[in-house]
């Protein structure tokens, strides 16, 4: 198949990118605002890839003049969009962006697919929740959402994206899957983005105060990236049916809270860290845990990587990263 991928230069892109190269040629198009070179720089040289660096808000007509370019005019049997800044630190710096990444972004990748006839995925999250008043997470929970929050430019956006991938669904019949991803880490997570396992391991290996927002008994659920990228496979490989097309939760049902990982990271990385508590941020989610009773029913999926060896992993490559 020709996959294009929206966003593969960043943390989950990147290794779907990788993943999907062993059986797929794959374009990558990206604006490299929270992604980098560096995620994709292995994949260069491989005859089957190639990458873009445009932005998916820009004019339709110009992307599809760049995508129609002689070494990738094959056209696409799918549109995986990734784009959107992911953490909390990047859509605070960029909250016009995410929204119209979110919006106006999603909106011409839903184009492209409709012009190349090609089916559409997009990596929603469990943001789309807010912070929830049922645990654990099934798909047909509506959410709480504070719609003008500091969050509120990523869940919402997340939020009317999904409503636009129906539309398209139920006006054009355009075959949609709809991934809504909790918590994910692993390798190439960037140090300085964050998100709380990155943070974590950076601050332990480098023996400082571990800093957990409120009480830390806040829970999460973390799927280790390779379980994260095979449901996204899953997703776009599974039987065509009817309710696949509606959005699917993928994550790991092992949830723990903050202050559990915060020890765990000191334990796995022989640390001297000692835990420091700061104020919650604002809308910060209570609960986390995903209800994947669909992923296991429509795509056959369920995570394989329990989180102390994920974590176990992802700190070996943060440690390389630091001697390098
Ligand atoms: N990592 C997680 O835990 C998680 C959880 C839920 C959902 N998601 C979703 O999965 C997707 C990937 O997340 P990630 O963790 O890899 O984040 P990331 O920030 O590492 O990757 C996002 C990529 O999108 C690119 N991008 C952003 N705006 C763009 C634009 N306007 N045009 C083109 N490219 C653009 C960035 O440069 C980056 O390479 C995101 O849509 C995110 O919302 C991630």
């Amino acid at each position: 198949m020709n996959i294009l991928i929206i966003g593969g230069a960043g943390f989950i892109g990147c290794h779907l990118c990788e993943g999907l190269l062993r059986e797929h040629a794959v374009v990558c198009l990206d604006n490299l605002s929270t992604g980098s070179r560096e995620n994709i720089k292995q994949l260069l040289s491989n005859s089957r890839f190639y990458f873009i660096r445009e932005d998916i808000t820009s004019d339709l007509r110009a992307i599809k003049a760049r995508l129609s370019n002689a070494e990738i005019q094959r056209g696409f049997d799918w549109v995986l969009n990734l784009a959107s800044p992911a953490s909390p630190a990047a859509y605070a710096k960029m909250p016009v962006e995410t929204m119209l990444t979110g919006s106006a972004g999603t909106y011409n990748a839903l184009e492209l697919a409709r012009a190349y006839n090609a089916g559409f995925l997009f990596t929603s999250t469990s943001e789309v929740y807010g912070d929830p008043e049922i645990n654990p997470q099934h798909e047909g929970y509506f959410g709480n959402v504070n719609p003008i929050g500091a969050r509120s430019v990523y869940d919402e956006a997340k939020r009317f994206s999904e409503a636009l991938i129906m539309a398209y669904h139920r006006k054009f019949r355009l075959k949609t899957r709809i991934v809504r991803l909790f918590n994910t880490f692993g390798s190439r997570m960037a140090s300085d983005d964050g998100r709380v396992v990155p943070t974590f391991i950076t601050q332990a290996l480098a023996n400082k105060p571990i800093t957990v927002f409120g009480s830390g008994k806040q829970t999460r659920s973390l799927c280790y990236v390779s379980d994260t990228v095979e449901g996204i496979c899953a997703a776009i490989t599974a039987e065509d049916k009817d309710e696949i097309n509606y959005p699917i939760n993928v994550g790991s049902e092992e949830e723990l809270s903050i202050v559990e990982l915060a020890k765990k990271i000191i334990k796995l990385s022989s640390s001297s860290s000692r835990i420091e508590f700061k104020d919650l941020p604002e809308d910060d989610p209570k609960v986390r845990r995903p209800d994947i009773t669909r992923a296991r029913k429509l795509l056959g999926w369920e995570p394989k990587v329990n989180v102390d060896e994920g974590l176990v992993k992802t700190i070996e490559w943060f440690r390389s990263k630091c001697s390098q």
